[in-house]
């Protein structure tokens, strides 16, 4: 397999410039004027072992695949409240306001396109900064967006982030099935399909691969799997795994790893900010409660372990409490029982900031997917599992929730692209010779 080499510069437009998209853009510029260092960037800091453990080879993943360097990034985005990124940071209360006055020129220069929204789509949201017209005329106006970015900027290559408000949940149907059913939905303007939808059906004409940081249907849609595949282009998804499921996703795996049982997961959040604001209506948290819930069951697999964790109850709640605004309070009382069936508690309190965890996420989804697609990979990229709730995996397979076979995976796969052995943890070099 070979990899094109990366561009000197990558455009990375975000879907959203809320309090996640404004830290990832004020972060990027903050890391590359001397300001910060990117703390949860695996891109950035993470380093990759080659080879047997005698070789001594471990050298950064920036080094070993060919990433756009930070100081090579553009960005830009949409919003429907308008405004600059200075004014996102200033709203999203994430940074603070020195760092914030430090960047303020570069983020000022950074200013949001019109979104394409549907406010039945989002309840709690009433945007003024948006496109008209119909689904159709969407989807024409964000495909000229992209080339223009792209074009005012200079750049040959470009992935868009959705970093935007959780749509509320709806079944599928036919509209979604098939690339010719929803192309007919777009020219009928059909509500069924959403606008986080619609940005990525522009993004996948336009070949750029897409990353879904929400639990919004997106590229998981059939019909627009089948266009990824069609137009060669990288999609994954979805929900960024950043505080509460992250821990889960490390937890669970140990307790099924020392056959503990659990009986009951009961999770909680308090926030304050404009996502638990939208969170706090029932459809948007339906969306979110789906992609949350998953996780324990696909872990534990309660059918192969009836006696472990066939009786387990789950419950997640939200709740939308404004004075802790992006610093959020993720609180787990596990019940689990050992030997003989004896009960034990364990309780995890998560004081946590979403945005600055989620923002380093966000970049590497960027750079790796524009790493997929020079890699000529194409539909969903299951090896960036490890970045989401809620995998997109191939419609046979079940996905990988444990955070550290996710890791596994996602080193092989840059080891496969680059040509070096893969790393099983066999050990038989030492044993069977
Ligand atoms: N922060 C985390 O840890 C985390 C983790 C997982 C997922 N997420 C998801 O990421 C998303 C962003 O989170 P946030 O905290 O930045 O929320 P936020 O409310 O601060 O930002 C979302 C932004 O999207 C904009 N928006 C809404 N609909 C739009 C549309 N159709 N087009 C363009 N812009 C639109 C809103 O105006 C807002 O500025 C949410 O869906 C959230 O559930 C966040």
């Amino acid at each position: 397999m070979t990899v094109q080499q990366a561009a000197p510069r990558l455009g990375i437009l975000l879907q959203g410039i809320g309090a996640v998209g404004s830290t990832v853009i004020a972060g990027a510029i903050a890391v590359n004027k001397g300001l910060g260092l990117p703390i949860g960037s695996l891109t950035q800091l993470g380093h990759i072992r080659l080879g047997k453990r005698t070789e001594g080879r471990s050298p950064l993943i920036k080094d070993f695949v060919p990433l756009t360097p930070m100081s090579g990034l553009v960005f830009g985005g949409w919003d429907i409240f308008g405004g600059d990124v200075y004014e996102a940071c200033k709203t999203a209360k994430v940074l603070d306001g020195n760092l914030i006055e430090a960047l303020a020129d570069d983020l000022k220069a950074i200013k949001a396109m019109p979104g394409a929204f549907d406010p039945d789509y989002v309840k709690r949201l009433n945007g003024t900064h948006i496109k008209a017209g119909t689904r159709r005329d969407w989807a024409e106006a964000l495909r000229e967006d992209i080339r223009r970015f792209k074009a005012d900027n200079d750049l040959e290559r470009c992935v868009i982030v959705n970093c935007s408000s959780t749509e509320v949940y709806n079944e599928l149907s036919d509209v979604h099935q098939d690339l010719a059913a929803f192309e007919a939905g777009l020219d009928a303007n059909d509500a069924r399909i959403s606008p986080t939808m619609i940005y990525t059906y522009a993004a996948l004409m336009e070949g750029v691969p897409y990353a879904n940081g929400t639990p919004s249907w997106a590229g998981d849609l059939p019909a627009l799997q089948t266009l990824a595949i069609e137009r060669g282009v990288p999609v994954s998804g979805k929900d960024f795994k950043t505080g509460q499921t992250m821990l889960k996703t490390v937890l669970a795996p140990m307790f099924k790893a020392r056959m503990l049982g659990v009986k009951g997961w009961f999770s909680t959040n308090i926030l304050g900010n404009r996502d638990g604001e939208v969170l706090d209506d029932p459809g948007s948290f339906k969306s979110k409660e789906k992609t949350k819930l998953g996780v324990i069951d696909s872990i534990l697999q309660p059918k192969l372990y009836p006696d472990l964790y066939g009786d387990l109850y789950h419950k997640v709640r939200i709740n939308y409490y404004p004075p802790r605004g992006d610093s959020k309070e993720g609180w787990d009382n596990i019940d689990i029982f050992g030997w003989l069936g004896y009960p034990m508690q364990i309780k995890v309190d998560f004081l946590c900031r979403d945005s600055i965890l989620a923002a380093p996420i966000a970049l590497d989804l960027a750079l790796f997917s524009d790493l997929a697609a020079r890699a000529g990979r194409r539909g969903t990229q299951e090896w960036l599992s490890f970045y989401w709730k809620s995998p997109m995996t191939a419609p046979e397979v079940y996905a990988e929730h444990d955070l550290f076979i996710q890791l596994t995976k996602l080193k092989n796969n840059l080891r496969h692209m680059m040509g070096e052995t893969l790393i099983t943890h066999l050990g038989t070099e030492y044993y069977e010779q």
